[in-house]
C-alpha cells in the first residue's frame, strides 16, 4: 500500500447516536491534536442516520440517510460504523473492506457472529478492521491482547463485561434485594434498557466472550459456540449462600484454553471453552470489588502471569474513546502506507460443549433431617464421580405432625455442598439423580464456583 503523506485521511460515519455523536465531538473538537498524532489532517466526510431531523446538533450537510452511498464514495478511506446489529451494516462493512477501505466497529454483535467475514474481506484488499470498542467499551483490552501478549500464551480470561448486569448484582449484594427490585432500580437509574434482554440473559457478555476467545486463543469462535445463562434466576438466597461461603456473585465471561482434555477423557489434544454464566468467586479475588456498571476483566498468561484491566464498559464519550484509538490508527497505518496486525486464526481449536467444561458446583439442598440422609446424598455425588469437597448441614427445624397426633415428626435441613473441579454434565446428572431421593425434598440452588487461579480456602480444595 502507497502511503498518503500529507493527504487528509477521510472518515465516514455510519450511526449519530450515543456513540457516534460523541466521536463526531472529539473529532472537530481534538481537530488540531489528531492531525498532529496521525501526520495528516483526519476530516469527517459523511454521518449516515435514519432521522437527520433529530440531528440538529452536526452540520446538515454531512448528514445523509443513504449509508451504501456514503461507504461507496472514492474520497472515503476509513468506515466508523456505530449503528450496531447485523444488517444491514454487515453489507455495509463487507463492501467497504472490499474496497479497500478501513473499518472502525463497535459491533459486538456483527464481529461475534460474522468476524471471520469482515476479517478475511480486510485480508483480501489489505485494509485494516479494528473494533476496540465492541468489548467492555473504554478499556484497552482487545490491542494489549492481540499485541502486547502476542508473545505469551493466554490461559484464562474471565470478564465482567456487562455493566447492567453487574449493577443488579451488585444491588442484590448490598440491599438484600431481589432480582426483580434491583431490575426495576437498574432502569430507574439509566443502566438497564426498556428490554433489558440482551443483557439479564447474557446475549451481550457471549458476544463478547466471542471476540475475546477468538483474539486469545486464534481460533475463531463465534456467539453460537459461547454457552449463555443469563441472572434471571439468581434469587437472593443464592446471594446470601455466597456471602456464607465468603464468596460473591458476578455473571462472567469465562474464556479457556484446556490442555489434554474433553471432559473425563484425556487425549493430550488443546481445546477452547467459552461459557457466561453467573458464579460465585471469592471475595479475595479482584474481579469480587468490581461493583455497579463498572467492568474488568481479568487475563492468566503462561509467562505474564495474571493481569487486571478495569474500567468503564459503556458511555457515550468512554466508547469514542475506543473508537478515536482505532481510529487514529487506522489513519497513521494509511499515512504511512501499512496496515496494523491482521487477526490471527490459526491454531483452529475446537470448543468444548459445556456439558465437557469442568468447574466447581455449590449445590444447596432441602433435606429431611434424618440419620443416613448425608451418606445417601455422598452416594449419588460419587456414583457420578463429581467429588465433594465441604459439606455443611443448617438445621430449618421441624416439619410434619407433633407428638401427640401419630404422625411421625421429621425435621428439615439444609445440605450445603461445594464440588471439586467436575463436567458440567456430571453435575447435571447428579443433581437429576438427587432429586429422585425421598430424603431430598427440593434442590433449594446450583451455582458454578470458579476460584479463577486463587486457591479458594474457605470453599475447601484448590480452585
Ligand atoms: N452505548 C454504549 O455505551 C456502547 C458501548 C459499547 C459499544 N456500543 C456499540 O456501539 C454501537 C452504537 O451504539 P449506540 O449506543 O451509539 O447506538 P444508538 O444510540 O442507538 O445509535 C445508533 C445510530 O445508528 C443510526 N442508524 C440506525 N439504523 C441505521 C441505518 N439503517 N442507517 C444509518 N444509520 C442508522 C441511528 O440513527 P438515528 O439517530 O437517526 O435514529 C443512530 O444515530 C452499537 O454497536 C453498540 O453495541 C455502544
Amino acid at each position: 500500500m502507497v502511503g498518503n503523506e500529507g493527504r487528509a485521511i477521510n472518515v465516514a460515519l455510519l450511526g449519530c447516536g450515543v456513540v457516534g455523536s460523541q466521536v463526531v465531538r472529539l473529532l472537530t473538537e481534538q481537530a488540531d491534536e489528531l492531525a498532529a498524532r496521525v501526520g495528516a489532517p483526519v476530516h469527517l466526510v459523511g454521518i449516515a442516520v435514519r432521522r437527520p431531523q433529530r440531528h440538529a446538533d452536526v452540520p446538515a450537510d454531512l448528514l445523509t440517510t443513504d449509508a451504501a452511498g456514503l461507504v461507496a464514495r472514492d474520497d472515503v478511506d476509513i468506515v466508523v460504523e456505530l449503528v450496531g446489529g447485523i444488517e444491514p451494516v454487515r453489507g455495509l462493512l463487507l463492501t467497504a473492506l472490499k474496497n479497500g477501505k478501513s473499518v472502525v466497529s463497535a459491533n459486538k454483535a456483527l464481529l461475534a457472529e460474522d468476524g471471520a467475514a469482515l476479517a478475511a474481506a480486510a485480508d483480501e484488499s489489505g485494509a485494516d478492521l479494528y473494533y476496540e470498542a465492541s468489548v467492555a467499551g473504554a478499556i484497552p483490552l482487545l490491542r494489549p491482547i492481540q499485541q502486547s501478549l502476542a508473545g505469551d500464551r493466554i490461559r484464562r480470561i474471565a470478564g465482567i463485561v456487562n455493566g447492567t448486569t453487574n449493577f443488579i448484582l451488585s444491588a442484590m449484594a448490598t440491599s438484600g434485594a431481589n432480582y426483580t427490585e434491583a431490575l426495576e432500580e437498574a432502569g430507574r437509574l439509566g443502566y438497564a434498557e426498556a428490554d433489558p434482554t440482551a443483557d439479564v440473559d447474557g446475549y451481550d457478555a457471549a458476544s463478547k466472550a466471542a471476540i475475546l476467545a477468538s483474539l486469545a486463543f486464534h481460533t475463531r469462535v463465534t456467539a453460537d459456540d459461547v454457552y449463555r445463562e443469563g441472572i434471571r434466576d439468581v434469587s437472593a438466597a443464592d446471594i446470601a449462600a455466597a456471602k456464607a461461603l465468603g464468596c460473591t456473585v458476578k455473571l462472567l465471561a469465562i474464556c479457556e484454553q484446556v490442555d489434554g482434555g474433553r471432559g473425563e477423557r484425556s487425549d493430550g489434544k488443546s481445546y477452547v471453552t467459552a461459557r457466561v454464566h453467573p458464579a460465585m468467586i471469592p471475595r479475595s479475588h479482584p474481579l469480587a470489588s468490581v461493583s455497579g456498571a463498572y467492568n474488568a476483566v481479568f487475563i492468566e498468561a503462561a509467562a505474564a502471569g495474571q493481569l487486571m484491566f478495569y474500567g468503564q464498559g459503556a458511555g457515550g464519550p468512554e466508547t469514542a474513546s475506543a473508537v478515536l484509538g482505532d481510529l487514529v490508527a487506522a489513519a497513521r497505518n494509511r499515512v504511512i502506507g501499512g496496515r496494523g496486525p491482521r487477526d490471527s486464526a490459526h491454531a483452529h481449536l475446537p470448543v468444548l460443549t459445556m456439558g465437557e467444561t469442568r468447574t466447581r458446583y455449590h449445590v444447596a439442598l432441602d433435606v429431611t433431617d434424618r440419620a443416613g440422609v448425608l451418606a445417601q446424598v455422598a452416594g449419588v455425588f460419587a456414583d457420578h464421580d463429581v467429588s465433594i469437597a465441604t459439606v455443611r448441614q443448617e438445621g430449618r427445624g421441624q416439619n410434619g405432625g407433633d407428638a401427640d397426633d401419630g404422625v411421625p415428626n421429621t425435621r428439615d435441613a439444609t445440605l450445603v455442598i461445594v464440588t471439586h473441579s467436575a463436567t458440567d454434565a456430571a453435575l447435571a446428572s447428579t443433581v437429576e439423580a438427587l432429586t429422585g431421593l425421598d430424603a431430598v425434598r427440593g434442590v433449594a440452588g446450583v451455582l458454578r464456583v470458579e476460584g479463577l487461579g486463587r486457591p479458594v480456602t474457605e470453599l475447601g480444595g484448590a480452585s
